[in-house]
């Protein structure tokens, strides 16, 4: 519906200086979204067509937009950022709309709720404009909405004067214009002397001195905080991120320590679920019910089953978890990793690009890479596929019932077939054919009572050794002796 008499124009072309960084701000991730993101995707699941005027770094921009999949959008370059006026003054040929709903690209906390409250309010009255307000307790920073009599404006942070600081009512940056007034008014903003730039802001006042009707929507504070700051861009994230951990808590999810936890955004969670202290879950992630996931692990676009148990110091990443599998601690699942249900994978192990079966497990110190497991296979402790020959990668098989000795070295590519042993210590290079045993190492060989003739000829060099120096040493001490004697005689006769 909005979508037929509103067009949207989204500010996304300032420096950013404050942030210090030399990066645009609206590229910054808030929970794994980057800000710019934020006002686009809401304002495409309105359905309202947009204009984005982009500027400092308006390439990456374009580009992020574009990969989002955010198709209603055109671009206007603004070649100086002269100023949030400026940036509207030269989208005139995108107003194509009764009403031009103007955005601020650096408020990511905004709500769908909140915008179509706001297009419902100025359509119904005969408002020329109609903003958000906000009160903050610490409104530094934001420009200040001064009322007199029935006459309104906006005074800029730096240009307040001291009686007025301590206003609390703020403009958030997000406001409804009559196209016709917009196109009155746009070019008569003056600059402003001290910053040189043209204020957006000055609209408010023009039209309060015309008498025409400006109406102010208050909204909570959180959902307009701008992002000015690194230190803002923290807070907002802050907030985002407990209310997605606010949500979970209401689904049946328990956090141990819910203030140190990172989500992002595209996380799901279980009924039933833990976790622990510490715990990143990255955009993609799904856990499934009952589920732990202890401290301090690393989740990122990952699918975890029901039930399943992801000991601490773990990192999963890009990979799919059967259901009632344990994995950990300080285990690694580095990329297209798939383990079946009922899988076992201990500590120190590392996985990529592997599939393993149902009811396998290898519990310690291994690495598995480029690999098909089946089930019920055990990979003995401190096994390693090599499956680099420096140039290419290679595949290793190994079929359902397999057990792999401890300390297994497999050279890829090799394939072991089903029900087949691999001894401790075997350098697996060739083939194993089914219900067999594979060894592949020096044969042990036993010398009878020879480690008794070794220890009694070592004691015998020893002796002879200690032998040696207690007689040098006493010849030492003798000489030192005759010295010390000699020194002391001739002090006598002094
Ligand atoms: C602006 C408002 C202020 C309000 C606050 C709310 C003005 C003059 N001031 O201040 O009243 O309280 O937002 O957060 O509008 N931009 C451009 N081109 C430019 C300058 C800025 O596209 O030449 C873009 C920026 O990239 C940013 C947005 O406009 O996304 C707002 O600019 P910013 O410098 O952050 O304005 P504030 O000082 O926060
Ligand atoms: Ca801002």
């Amino acid at each position: 519906m909005y979508s037929i008499n509103t067009r949207a124009i989204v500010l996304a072309a300032g420096k950013s200086s404050r942030f210090k960084t030399n990066k645009s701000k609206l590229l910054y991730s808030i929970c794994g979204q980057p800000m710019i993101l934020y006002a686009l995707k809401l304002l495409k699941n309105l359905g309202i067509p947009t204009t984005v005027v982009v500027g400092y770094q308006a390439e990456e921009l374009k580009e992020l937009i574009q990969k989002a999949g955010i198709d209603n959008v055109n671009y206007v370059y603004q070649e100086s950022q002269l100023g949030t006026g400026n940036a509207i003054s030269i989208t005139k040929n995108s107003w194509d709309q009764e009403n031009i709903l103007i955005m601020n690209g650096d408020c990511p906390l905004l709500t769908e709720e909140i915008i179509t409250q706001m297009l419902d309010g100025h359509n119904n009255s005969n408002a020329s404009i109609t903003f958000l307000s906000s009160h903050s307790l610490n409104p530094d920073g934001y420009g200040r909405v001064i009322r007199d009599g029935k006459h309104i404006s906006i005074v800029e942070d730096r240009n307040l004067t001291e009686e007025q600081r301590f206003v609390t009512l703020i403009n958030s940056g997000i406001y409804l214009f009559r196209k016709d007034f917009l196109e009155e008014n746009i070019d008569k903003i003056e600059i402003d002397s001290v910053k040189k730039e043209y204020y957006l802001t000055d609209l408010v006042k023009m039209a309060s001195d015309q008498d025409l009707k400006v109406k102010t929507i208050p909204v909570p504070y959180d959902n307009i905080r701008g992002v000015n700051t690194l230190e803002e861009l923290w807070a907002v994230e802050q907030i985002q991120r407990s209310n997605f951990i606010k949500y979970w808590m209401t689904q049946g999810v328990r956090f141990e320590l819910a203030q140190n936890i990172h989500m992002d955004f595209d996380v799901e969670i279980g009924a039933g679920s833990f976790i622990g202290t510490g715990v990143h879950l990255f955009k993609g992630t799904k856990v499934g019910k009952n589920c732990t996931i202890n401290a301090f692990c690393i989740i990122e676009d990952s699918i975890i089953g029901d039930d399943s148990y992801i000991h601490s110091h773990s990192v999963v990443q890009a990979s799919k978890i059967g259901c009632n599998t344990h994995v950990g601690p300080y285990a690694r699942l580095r990329k297209d990793v798939i383990l079946g249900d009922n899988v076992n994978i201990g500590n120190f192990v590392e996985i990529k690009n592997s599939t393993i079966g149902d009811n396998s497990s290898a519990k310690h110190l291994t690495y598995l890479g480029d690999s098909i497991i089946g089930k019920n296979v055990n990979i003995g402790a401190g096994t390693i596929t090599c499956n680099y020959d420096g140039v290419n990668k290679h595949k290793t098989e190994i079929k359902d019932n397999v057990f792999i000795g401890s300390n297994n070295t497999l050279v890829a590519p090799v394939v072991i077939n089903e029900n087949a042993y691999t001894a401790a210590g075997s350098t697996i290079t060739k083939e194993v054919p089914k219900d067999s045993l594979a060894i592949a190492r020096t044969r042990q060989e036993n010398k009878i009572d020879y480690a008794k003739k070794l220890k009694a000829k070592s004691k015998k060099e020893t002796d002879n050794k200690d032998d040696l120096s207690s007689s040098k040493n006493k010849e030492k001490n003798a000489k030192l002796n005759f010295v010390g004697a000699t020194k002391t005689k001739n002090m006598q006769n002094l």
